[in-house]
């Protein structure tokens, strides 16, 4: 019996609530495990706290959740490995943010950590996220043999090193107004869709592997859990980059119409909103038919796929 409320069988309204009480679980185990803001040095718990605690979707846990329940597994014993995700993800918000990167002084509807902070804090924070995270993943997990344990943590490490999400915030750098000097269109969409699936895909699909893998999947429903994983992780890019074009600042709560501003190579700016629209379309039927046949009672990643391809925020 899950240890977190069963929303088997409520319809689809209620995968906003089925959302929510993810959330929720994932949001107290981060209160209950990052350090307090007293302890020493507080300054450093205080920032990785802000950061953390400014908002967010937590759609990477909650995909690991998601994932774990689909199979048939009790999410609540994966909780906060689940919420590990959401340490390293909030730390590469905050290093995208700093000044040599993107620069950019709001975040999820609050300065960026760097202004509050400044840079050398924010810096530090986002390291010790990283590095908390891996603590959380490498927490024992009672039944679980250690071998699996290991495979799911190394997953993670090989989705956000320099092979994974680093390399794509490099390619993502280094490609900042490469199309008014590039003309080979090929080179320019391949390196459109090394960005995309390096700087924001890895991670996602890591998300859903953790949950498939800690919940037990077997390899089958692991090679559907990735196929799954690559279309909504490369889907959330896309919309991300559709958004920062159509939506506003204080929709999104960060700052908007930044990518065409610094030249950032993106699905709008090389492919145009329409052909970014017909691409989402396609992930999105991919992404819903393998949840499809992931099939289990509890089964809410074809709902969740939806709601990373329509999200307006
Ligand atoms: C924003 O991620 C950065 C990307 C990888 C596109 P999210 O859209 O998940 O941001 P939060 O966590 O909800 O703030
Ligand atoms: C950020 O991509 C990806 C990572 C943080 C790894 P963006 O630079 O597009 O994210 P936003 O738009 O600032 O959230
Ligand atoms: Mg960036
Ligand atoms: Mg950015
Ligand atoms: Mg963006």
């Amino acid at each position: 019996v899950s240890g977190l409320a069963d929303d088997a069988g409520r319809g689809a309204g209620d995968l906003q609530q089925y959302l929510r009480s993810r959330r929720d679980a994932v949001d107290a185990a981060l209160e209950l495990h990052l350090p307090a803001e007293s302890v020493e040095p507080a300054v450093i718990h205080r920032a990785m706290r802000y950061s953390v605690f400014a908002g967010g979707k937590r759609i990477r846990p909650v995909l690991a959740l998601a994932a774990a329940e689909a199979i048939g597994a009790d999410a609540e014993p994966l909780v906060r490995h689940a919420a590990a995700l959401e340490l390293v993800h909030t730390y590469s918000l905050i290093h995208d943010d700093l000044p040599a990167l993107d620069d950019d002084d709001l975040r999820r509807g609050r300065p960026t950590s760097h202004v509050v902070f400044g840079e050398a804090m924010a810096i530090l924070a986002g390291d010790a996220l990283l590095t908390e995270a891996f603590s959380w993943l490498a927490v024992p997990m009672g039944s679980m043999p250690a071998g699996r344990q290991l495979r799911a943590i190394a997953l993670v490490a090989a989705a956000v090193d320099s092979r994974g999400m680093i390399g794509g915030q490099v390619a993502d750098i280094e490609s900042e107004h490469l199309a008014e000097r590039e003309t080979s269109r090929e080179l320019l969409e391949e390196r459109l869709d090394f960005i995309h699936r390096n700087k924001t895909g890895k991670l996602l699909t890591a998300s859903v592997m953790l949950g498939g893998l800690l919940g037990g999947a077997s390899d089958d429903q692991l090679a559907l859990l990735e196929t799954y994983g690559g279309a909504i992780g490369l889907a959330f890019q896309i919309v991300d980059d559709l958004l920062d074009v159509e939506e506003s600042a204080e929709t999104l709560g960060k700052t908007a119409g930044k990518d065409l501003a610094q030249g950032k190579l993106t699905w709008p700016a090389l492919r145009g909103a329409d052909a970014a629209r017909a691409k989402l379309g396609e992930l999105l039927d991919t992404a819903v038919a393998t949840a499809g046949m992931i099939g289990g009672p509890l089964n809410y990643l074809g709902g969740i796929a939806r709601y990373v391809c329509e999200r307006r925020s």
